[in-house]
C-alpha cells in the first residue's frame, strides 16, 4: 500500500506529548470525558469516555440528535470539545496546529450520506482528485485509483460522471475516495441512509471489506436490523451521553462474500451479484 509515511504511527513525535507506555499500541480513537457545547448552549456530548482500537469495526447509534455527528465532527477536528480530550492514535488532537490538521484529515477517510461527489468529475477523476490534492505522484494515481475501484466493484464505470450513477454508486465512489490513500481510520456517517435494502447491505459490505484489510471503521447508522444481524461492536448515544457500549461477538472468521451471504439471508432479501447496481 502507498503512502505509508502518512501512517499516523509513522509521524515523527512532537515535543508536546509525554512518551508512550505502549508504543503503537493506543487506541486509534480515544475521548476522554468529552463534553461538547455548542453556541447557544446546546448540551451534544455530556462527558463521553470511549476507546477504539485499531481494526475495529464500530457502530454508533441512537436516535436523532444524540450527538452522533457532532462525535464524528469532533474526531476530524471539525470541531473542538468543550470540555475533555479528543485522542488519535494516542495524540491529543487538540493541540495540533491549525496547519497540522490537514495532516489528521488525511489519516481518516471520511463518508457521508449525501456523498459529496464533485459533479463534473467523472468517477476515474472524482477518486484520483483525493490524491491529487495529497500531492500524490502520477505513477501512484494510476496504480492506486483502479486498484482501489476494482475494490468498490465500480472498474466499468470509470468515465460516468455522478449523475449517470445510482445512488449506491455514488457511495461507492465516496468511500473508494475515502479509502484510495489506504487511512488506518475511516469514519462513515450513515453511509446508507438514503439507499434501498440491498443496497444498504452491498455497502456494509464494503465497509466490511476495507475493515479486514486492517483499517479501523467506525459506522454512524439508523439501521438496526443491520446493526443487529451484522454482531459488531456497538456505542449508542442517548441524550449526548453513552448508554450502551456492547462488544460484537461473532463471525471474526468470515470472508466478505460470506458475510454478504449471511446478511442478504438473514434479512430476507434476494441473491443478488456483490456489487450493486453494477
Ligand atoms: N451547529 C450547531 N449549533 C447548535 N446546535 C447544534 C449544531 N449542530 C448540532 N446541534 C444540535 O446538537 C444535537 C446533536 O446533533 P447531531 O448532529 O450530533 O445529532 P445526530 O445524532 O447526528 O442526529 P441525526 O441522527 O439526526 O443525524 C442536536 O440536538 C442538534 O440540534
Ligand atoms: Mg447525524
Amino acid at each position: 500500500m502507498g503512502h505509508r509515511t502518512m501512517r499516523l504511527r509513522k509521524r515523527p513525535k512532537s515535543r508536546e506529548e509525554a512518551p508512550r507506555a505502549r508504543p503503537g499500541g493506543a487506541p486509534i480513537i480515544e475521548l476522554r470525558d468529552v463534553t461538547k457545547v455548542y453556541p447557544g448552549g446546546h448540551l451534544a456530548l455530556e462527558r463521553v469516555s470511549l476507546a477504539i482500537d485499531r481494526g475495529e469495526f464500530v457502530f454508533l447509534v441512537g436516535p436523532t440528535g444524540c450527538g452522533k455527528s457532532t462525535l464524528i465532527k469532533l474526531l476530524i477536528r471539525e470541531l473542538d470539545p468543550t470540555e475533555g480530550a479528543v485522542q488519535i492514535a494516542g495524540r491529543d488532537i487538540g493541540v495540533l496546529a491549525e496547519k497540522k490538521i490537514p495532516q489528521l484529515r488525511r489519516n481518516i477517510g471520511t463518508v457521508f450520506q449525501d456523498f459529496k461527489l464533485l459533479p463534473n468529475r467523472n468517477v476515474y477523476d472524482n477518486v484520483a482528485y483525493a490524491l491529487q490534492v495529497i500531492g500524490a505522484s502520477r505513477a501512484e494515481i494510476r496504480r492506486q485509483v483502479p486498484e482501489t475501484l476494482r475494490l468498490v466493484g465500480l472498474s466499468t464505470k470509470l468515465h460516468n460522471y455522478p449523475d449517470q450513477l445510482s445512488g449506491g454508486e455514488q457511495q461507492r465512489v465516496s468511500i473508494a475516495r475515502a479509502f484510495v490513500n489506504h487511512p488506518p481510520l475511516l469514519l462513515a456517517d450513515e453511509p446508507s441512509g438514503n439507499l434501498d435494502p440491498v443496497t444498504s447491505i452491498g455497502i456494509m459490505q464494503l465497509l466490511y471489506r476495507i475493515n479486514q484489510t486492517g483499517t479501523t471503521v467506525v459506522v454512524v447508522t439508523h439501521d438496526r436490523e443491520m446493526v443487529d444481524k451484522m454482531r459488531r461492536r456497538v456505542i449508542e448515544l442517548y441524550e449526548g451521553r453513552v448508554v450502551r457500549d456492547e462488544a460484537g461477538g461473532g463471525y471474526t472468521e468470515e470472508s466478505t462474500n460470506e458475510f454478504g451471504m449471511r446478511m442478504r439471508a438473514e434479512m430476507g432479501v434476494g441473491v443478488e451479484g456483490h456489487t450493486n447496481g453494477s
